[in-house]
């Protein structure tokens, strides 16, 4: 087969059929790609050559007009889903898999990407529905070995130990599987190609030509990614423009709570995360997290309970923080869980606004579990945790008896020392009130059953009242 390929300028759109490490269009560097020339170009081109490159618009003319309508006159299909028997999997895309869809699932690597998606085609195989698992990354007898932790449902699934990108392509027009696993859409290699498997040409082409028989046949196609060390889809960044839906999946390997998340979602909403707990037999969805996380809190000097909202769902989730006296000339500020930017803004608000000063102190922040909040609510207990830190007292409340139980809290933090009213208060109470937390410090008009202040002042003064470290000993 010749081999028709060109390089294209990702910034200017330049075609030239060599490499070059600057683009010479707009002299950017390393920003040519390879790509393959579609058949219709390469015929297009051939002939315009032969025409002796008259213009194009006697072909034009030939075309029908294209009738466009209005929206509404646009039939609305039901979107078809399959379930893939897993439940925060199903809420997070949106109901299901979407058949003749692309999903990319992205995560570091020993997060779970295997796994989570053996056992979804486990399922779907399980129930009637055909299935293949194409693994360019494990031999087969590495993908059985895990299969075998998983289950029966998991070893009924086809397996194929292959990265020719033609080969894969043939395999999946035989088996006609309704759900598809690529695992990694970066060992695929299309020989069309030059560049070597995982090179951004490579990764889109390898995507695209999915993608082509996924449309055409309907089948659902999970392409799993690798993700780099600071947190974007290896490579295929390119390819979160080309498929439907992104998830990622994240977490701390040491710790078992893996966290699952749309960052796009032609299909449903990008707000929903899943909980799930690596163990033995696999992952587990994680249903109970607040009554977990509210459990563990250790309501200690540093610790303070966040209603946080995972996108539609309360989660309640320990927020603690270590202030430390420094060494450094330029302290450090660790934070595990949350945005860096928010913390250093948090910091300056309560140095400026609240009296705690953290200048000369090294500031741990940490949201336990390995779970990610990343919502705006989240400011007053990094607030609260800090301060608490700080003075060496507990926030807990110890209104209800000795044993004292937890604060909740939730809010946005203006840069003027306000506390904003943020989403959904009237469910983070609920969630807070269901698993027993006394108190609940929230911005105003957040609703009944709040303890509503305006300012981090305030909040300061009801969550760590200047009497309340020689009560905590009291009762200690
Ligand atoms: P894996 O799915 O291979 O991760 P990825 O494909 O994202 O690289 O799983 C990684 C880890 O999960 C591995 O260290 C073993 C662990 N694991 C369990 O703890 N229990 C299980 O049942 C399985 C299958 C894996
Ligand atoms: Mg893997």
């Amino acid at each position: 087969m010749t081999r028709e390929t060109v390089y294209t300028c990702t910034d200017c759109g330049l075609q030239s059929a060599k490499w070059h490490g600057r683009c010479p269009g707009c002299e950017a560097w390393n920003t040519l790609i390879e790509e393959r020339v579609a058949p219709s170009a390469r015929a297009e081109r051939r002939g315009r050559a032969g025409a002796g490159g008259a213009s194009g618009t006697g072909a034009g003319a030939r075309r029908p007009t294209p009738a466009a309508r209005p929206l509404a006159e646009v039939g609305a299909a039901p979107i078809e889903r399959m379930s893939t028997g897993i439940g925060e999997l199903d809420r997070v895309l949106g109901g299901g898999l979407v058949p003749g869809s692309l999903v990319l699932l992205g995560g570091s690597p020993g997060i779970g990407k295997s796994t989570l998606t053996n056992m979804v085609l486990g399922h779907v195989q399980e129930s009637g529905g055909r299935t293949l698992y194409v693994s360019g990354e494990e031999s087969a007898e590495q993908v059985r070995l895990r299969a075998e932790r998983l289950g029966p449902g998991a070893l009924r699934v086809p397996i194929l130990a292959e990265t020719d990108l033609d080969t894969v392509l043939d395999a999946i027009a035989a088996e006609r599987p309704a759900a598809c696993v690529i695992d990694s859409v970066q060992t695929l290699n299309s020989g069309e190609l030059s560049g070597a498997p995982g090179s951004v040409g490579q990764v889109r082409e390898v995507a695209g030509r999915i993608m082509e028989l996924a449309k055409a046949r309907g089948i659902a196609v999970i392409l799993v990614g690798h993700v780099t060390k600071d947190g974007a889809l290896a490579g295929p960044r390119v390819l979160e423009h080309l498929v439907d839906c992104v998830l990622q999946f994240e977490g701390e390997r040491e710790r078992p709570y893996r966290e699952l998340r749309a960052l796009k979602n032609r299909f449903g909403s990008t707000n929903e995360a899943g909980l799930f707990e690596m163990r033995q037999g696999g992952l587990v969805e994680v249903l109970d997290a607040s009554a977990r996380f509210v459990a563990e809190a250790t309501r200690a000097p540093g610790s303070v309970v966040l209603a946080a909202m995972e996108g539609s769902r309360p989660l309640l989730v320990e927020v603690q923080a270590l202030v430390a006296p420094s060494e450094l000339e330029q302290p450090r500020r660790v934070v595990s869980g949350l945005d860096r930017n928010r913390l250093a803004l948090v910091l300056a608000i309560l140095g400026r606004h609240g009296r705690v000063g953290t200048a000369g102190s090294d500031v741990f922040v940490n949201v336990v579990g390995g779970v990610r909040v990343d919502e705006p609510g989240c400011d007053l207990a990094v607030a609260l945790a800090v301060a608490s830190a700080s003075r060496g007292v507990p926030t807990t409340s110890f209104a209800g008896g000795a044993s004292g139980t937890p604060r909740a809290c939730f809010g946005e933090l203006g840069l003027t020392g306000e506390l904003r009213w943020v989403g959904h208060p009237e469910r983070r109470l609920e969630e807070a009130a269901k698993h027993g937390c006394a108190e609940v410090i929230a911005p105003p008009d957040s609703g009944a059953g709040a303890c509503e202040v305006a300012t981090l002042r305030e909040a300061l003064a009801l969550a760590l009242p200047p009497g309340s470290a020689r009560l905590a000993e009291a009762v200690a």
